[in-house]
């Protein structure tokens, strides 16, 4: 099975986006980020790559996926369907999921790993992450972090794990 693995970062009330945009700024969010994705595929949907305020994302090869047949975007590599994204994801190195809610959906039955970050706040969001099922999914790593001048909101970094 080709290792997949899905990264975001989810209120508590599990909004992730409003009017295709993110719901906060949190630098070490983006940081994390940057350093697990860089070197590996990242898979988003088409609305989640026009949200990006710089694409394609540098050192990584940008997946895009769409319904729009032939769609061709610059320096991306695109995909027409969820069997498609399995076909062009590596073997060996992690593949990672980064959105929007509507690849995130359909990937939570498929991925492996979540690389979660837990905003502690409720936000007003139009897009949510599912409801993640302790019977499938164990925490393997928990790091927690304090809000502060440059973060208004406490945030854990959560790795989960699905059980065999
Ligand atoms: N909090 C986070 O970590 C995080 C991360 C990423 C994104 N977000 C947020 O999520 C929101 C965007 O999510 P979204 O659900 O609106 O959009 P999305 O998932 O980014 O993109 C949806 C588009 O992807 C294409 N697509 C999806 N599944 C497909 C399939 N199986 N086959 C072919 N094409 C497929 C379609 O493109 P076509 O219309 O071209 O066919 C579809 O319209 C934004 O608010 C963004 O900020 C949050």
């Amino acid at each position: 099975m080709k290792p997949i693995s899905i990264i975001v970062a989810i209120a508590e009330n599990n909004a992730i986006g409003k009017d295709n945009m993110l719901l906060w700024h949190l630098p070490n969010d983006l940081k994390r980020f940057k350093l697990i994705t860089e070197g590996y595929k990242i898979i988003m949907g088409k609305n989640t790559y026009y949200s990006l305020p710089k694409r394609p994302l540098p050192k990584r090869t940008n997946v895009i996926l769409t319904d729009v047949k032939d769609e061709q975007i610059d320096d991306c590599l695109m995909v027409y369907s969820i069997d498609d994204v399995i076909d062009k994801c590596d073997n060996e190195k992690e593949n990672f999921i980064i959105g929007g809610a509507s690849v995130y959906r359909q990937f939570l039955t498929i991925a492996q790993t979540l690389h979660i970050t837990w905003v502690h706040a409720n936000f007003e969001g139009d897009v949510f992450f599912p409801e993640i099922d302790s019977k499938i999914w164990i925490e393997t790593d928990v790091e927690h972090h304090v809000k502060d001048e440059k973060h208004p909101y406490d945030y854990s970094f959560v790795t989960y794990k699905r059980k065999e």
